[in-house]
């Protein structure tokens, strides 16, 4: 009989963690859901960076875009992640486009635990077409967009170590799913 493989446990997975958890992928993959979940499951602090961003700019990313145009709000949204990478021990959920930025990309490799969350092209263009709060899709053919986007940056999601599918099941599954390659990543 072949043995089963090993389940890792979130009590474990917690114990063992000296850096945050930073979930890196295209916007509607399911980021800020995942990762409050999966913060209430290893008891862990959660944060979302466009709400971290919105906070300090006393608006939304969608309204920053619109004021001050991207480059500002890319700023802006490296200026953050800085800032929440602090030593704690934490989930952190990032924009679609943070882990584009060289900076921020280097910064979260080094200090970090990175998880591309990956999905269909065609689940997250039904996701995003359920909310008009994403600037960059904003636009008569979103999965036209969104297709683009996944072609330009996957060359850096893929420099992630940890590659988890965010549309196979529920939310709890990928939060799962999360857990599992986190244990197989901390233990091999
Ligand atoms: C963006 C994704 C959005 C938000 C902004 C830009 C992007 O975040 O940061 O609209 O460039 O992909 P979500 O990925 O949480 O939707």
């Amino acid at each position: 009989m072949s043995p089963s493989p090993t389940t890792h446990k979130a009590a474990d997975i917690r114990l063992n963690l000296t850096r945050p958890i930073v979930l890196v992928g295209l916007m509607g993959v399911g980021k800020s859901t995942v990762g409050r979940r999966l913060a209430a499951r290893l008891g862990l602090p959660f944060v979302d960076s466009d709400e971290e961003i919105a906070q300090a700019a006393g608006m939304t990313p969608g309204e920053l875009f619109e004021s001050y145009g991207e480059k500002q709000f890319r700023d802006g949204e490296r200026r953050v992640i800085a800032r929440l990478v602090d030593g704690k021990v934490k989930i952190i959920a990032t924009g679609g486009g943070a882990f584009v930025n060289e900076e921020t990309r280097a910064l979260l490799l080094k200090e970090a635990i990175v998880v591309w969350l990956d999905a269909d092209l065609d689940i997250l263009a039904e996701r995003v077409a359920r909310r008009d709060t994403r600037p960059l899709v904003r636009v008569n053919n979103p999965r036209a967009v969104l297709a683009e986007l996944a072609e330009q940056r996957r060359p850096f999601y893929a420099q992630a170590p940890i590659r988890v599918q965010g549309d196979a099941g529920s939310h709890e599954a990928t939060v799962d799913r999360i857990i599992q390659a986190i244990g197989e990543a901390c233990s091999g």
